[in-house]
């Protein structure tokens, strides 16, 4: 497995590989990387003749600067967990490589973009787009996976390429976006990076932020969204030192909230949870139906 920094030498890679008919896979991710990565990796040698794996804790989608401060770094373990895997290419460069001048280019895509992440951190996903189109158009993969942890995040993206593709971008025509799996703890807690940031005492709490999303599942079979939205909120607000930023039951496609089970046939609950006192931001999701 090869370490490289630079786009020109991500280049040459990629055209080398296309040269000799590789399908090429690619797993964009901000390191740190937890068996969550690893599933999407996993995955994606088993799919593909090349997998080639991002590590760039990208600015631009940062909209708090001590979160981007405070976000874990640990390249070196990263890279050994991805030879393990069989990554075949390291993509690991710095933030001038990636941002020689400053990235203006603003992308829209509401209301997708617009609600839950997109409302309560404002820019967020106009650098998720920065970056992940960077990394589509310098790579051209045939398939990039993303966790369904970052629900939102995969509907942001699939919009992005849908609209490349509209404008007859050829990447864009290539690629399927390929999501995967929430992969959780013993506990229930989903997997994050930013897991490694919770005390002692947060990291003991934090499972009830699952628990209570998979007891209102069972709960929704008898209630209206709007009771089953209480009572995960209630639920999950009734432990000391959580506290729910936002909990929207939405439409899994369109992402905009329902009021009733029948308004469309794939739901999903999206939920932000402050956990402790620094605090530290954590989110899931769960599918009712
Ligand atoms: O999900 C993430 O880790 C990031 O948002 C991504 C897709 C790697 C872009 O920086």
């Amino acid at each position: 497995m090869e370490v490289i920094n630079s786009v020109s030498t991500l280049k040459a890679k990629v055209s080398a590989f296309r040269k000799d008919n590789k399908q090429i896979g690619l797993v964009p991710t901000m390191g740190a990387l937890h068996n969550g990565h690893a599933s999407l990796v996993s995955r994606s040698v088993k799919e593909n003749d090349v997998t080639i794996v991002s590590v760039f804790v990208n600015p631009t989608q940062f909209n708090d600067k001590n979160d981007l401060e405070k976000y874990p770094r640990t390249l070196e373990a990263d890279c050994a967990l991805l030879e393990g895997i069989g990554a075949t290419l390291v993509f690991a460069p710095t933030v001038e490589e990636i941002y020689p001048e400053p990235d203006t280019r603003s992308f829209s895509y509401a209301p997708t973009d617009s609600v839950m992440e997109g409302a309560f951190r404002p820019g967020h996903f106009n650098g998720v787009c920065q970056i992940v189109s960077k990394l589509f158009m310098f790579v051209e993969p045939d398939k990039a996976y993303f966790g369904e942890k970052d629900f939102q995040q995969i509907a942001v993206i699939k919009a992005m390429v849908a609209d490349y593709r509209s404008q007859n971008a050829e990447w864009a025509k290539r690629l399927t976006i390929c999501p995967c799996p929430i992969v959780r703890e013993n506990d229930g807690l989903a997997l994050s990076s930013r897991n490694t940031l919770l005390t002692a005492a947060e990291r003991a709490i934090a499972p009830n932020i699952y628990k209570a999303l998979a007891e209102s599942v069972t709960f929704s079979k008898s209630h209206s969204v709007e009771e089953t939205k209480a009572m995960a909120v209630n639920a999950i607000n009734s432990v000391n030192g959580l506290e729910v930023q936002y909990y929207e039951i939405v439409n899994a496609d369109t992402l905009q909230s329902v009021t009733s089970w029948d308004d469309a046939e794939h739901i999903q609950g999206c939920i932000t949870v402050f956990c402790g006192a620094t605090p530290i931001r954590l989110i899931d999701n769960i599918n009712y139906k």
